[in-house]
């Protein structure tokens, strides 16, 4: 693991270096998409599920007949979906097997700071650790994912991520499309040698040129002639997609990071950055049996970043299911009582990514909030030269994005979020609302290997 070495080694030089490096070449669209597996509870009882989960170094067949070395939640690259009811509570009980200190958050997830996945809290190699997760809050698609601090990067790089998805009872009375239909699909880049190996350096964004869906390069996925929806998650370390059909046909936006949407929102494209969910509903009717439909991305930079994965329109199928015209009103969050700026800016001079001046320091506690009450966060990125983008993700809360460089947001924006892009030069405003639990939680930019060069501070909510 050299997650510690790499960590204050950073752009421009470790990018240049390692775009020269040779990169696995996939051919696209040659596999099937691998649709994830669901997590089995190994008991259940009148309250909660109880999930076991081995953390361990192990191989997947990403490229056809190939071995990489990953590392994996039970043996699963990226890791089973973890499907609760909300209502009702989920424990996690994560053994250790990896040579290296983890611990696990379950982001967008309204939990107690103790299974909060606190980035010091680790699990040292053979120790166990158990998560309670209480599902009080709202649905939504959230995902977990390792959090230790500097090894976050890589670790989740080498695959320490999975789906959880919070289903609400209120959100099986609309009729969205259900079972095969709702489909989970994490999407990110990664950086391969010439064995197929994981080559991880941070910074190493330019050399990442292999896209994977669920673990595959650009896969091809059979679908039938109906309305599909379909769960994004970008579990990237710092590529931004903006996704789009290749025909520029519309999409049905319907949730984002903390749910669903008040109302669907339908665009030709939608943006993804890191850390973010954003949930499409899609209707593939509109076209014939036999059509082959590319997700494409805006964003890529060269041909292997610029498609995804196909859609394969295979057969046809009856569809009963509909996206009603309202979907589910934003919370009342409260009105403000307090104003806090944070900046994000690399420290050039010694290239670690930095809040407010500062790298994260668990000893000192950056931002006191009161607990019960509602803030404004104005979050500005001082890197204009060069210019670097960051998102901001905060831990326990879903927020609400008022407004970028003052111009109000839209499309999956409209929802609650946790993680909020913030362009070079731009000031974004978020309400957010600190209810339920006291204690101490981070808040960092989603590009982890930002975060894992010092991008994180630290909030603490007391009475
Ligand atoms: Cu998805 Cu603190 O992170
Ligand atoms: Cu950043």
């Amino acid at each position: 693991l050299t997650g510690l070495g790499g960590a204050v080694a950073l752009l421009p030089f470790d990018r240049a270096i390692s775009a020269l490096m040779p990169t696995v070449a996939a051919t696209p669209f040659a596999a099937p998409l691998r649709i994830l597996p669901v997590a089995r509870p190994v008991r259940q009882n009148a309250t909660t599920d109880f999930y076991e989960v081995a953390v361990a170094e192990t191989t997947a067949e990403i490229f056809p007949g190939v071995q990489t070395k990953v590392f994996t939640y039970n043996g699963n690259f990226p890791a089973a979906t973890i499907v609760a009811r909300r209502g009702r509570e989920v424990s996690v009980t994560h053994t250790n097997s990896l040579a290296d200190p983890t611990v696990a958050h379950l982001h967008g997830a309204h939990v107690a700071a103790s299974s909060d996945g606190y980035p010091m809290d680790v699990v040292n190699p053979g120790g166990r650790r158990e998560y309670r997760y209480p599902n009080t809050q709202l649905g939504g698609s959230f995902w977990y994912h390792a959090h230790a601090h500097h090894t976050e990067a890589e670790q989740v790089y080498r695959g320490l991520a999975g789906c959880y998805l919070l289903k609400d009872p209120q959100e099986a009375a609309l009729g969205l499309p259900d079972g095969e239909y709702d489909v989970s699909l994490m999407v990110r880049d990664a950086h391969f040698d010439d064995a197929g190996q994981l080559v991880y350096v941070n910074g190493d964004f330019n050399a990442r040129t292999t896209l994977l869906v669920n673990g595959r390069p650009q896969p091809y996925f059979q679908v039938a002639a109906r309305k599909y929806r379909l769960r994004f998650v970008n579990c990237s370390n710092e590529r931004a997609f903006r996704l789009k059909l290749a025909d520029g046909s519309a999409m049905t936006l319907i949730g984002s990071d903390g749910g669903l949407l008040p109302a669907p929102v339908t665009a030709p494209s939608f943006d993804l950055w890191p850390g973010e969910r954003v949930e499409v509903v899609v209707d593939f009717s509109r076209y014939a049996v036999g059509t082959q439909v590319v997700l494409g991305n805006d964003l890529g930079e060269v041909d292997s970043t610029r498609s995804v994965m196909r859609f394969d329109v295979v057969r046809t199928a009856t569809d009963t299911s509909l996206v009603p015209a309202a979907l589910r009103p934003l919370p009342d969050l409260g009105t403000p009582t307090a104003t806090r700026d944070i900046q994000l800016k690399l420290d050039l001079s010694t290239g670690a990514f930095q809040f407010d001046g500062k790298v994260f320091d668990s000893t000192r506690v950056d931002q006191h909030i009161k607990l019960g009450t509602t803030e404004i966060w104005r979050i500005t990125n001082a890197d204009t030269a060069p210019a670097i983008p960051h998102n901001l993700h905060l831990h326990l809360v879903q927020f609400q994005v008022l407004d970028r460089a003052g111009a109000p947001v839209g499309g999956h924006e409209t929802g609650l979020k946790d993680t909020v892009t913030v362009p070079p030069g731009a000031t974004v405003r978020i309400k957010v609302r600190f209810d339920g639990y006291e204690g101490r939680y981070v808040y960092h930019c989603h590009m982890l290997d930002h975060s894992a060069t010092g991008m994180m501070g630290q909030m603490e909510i007391t009475r």
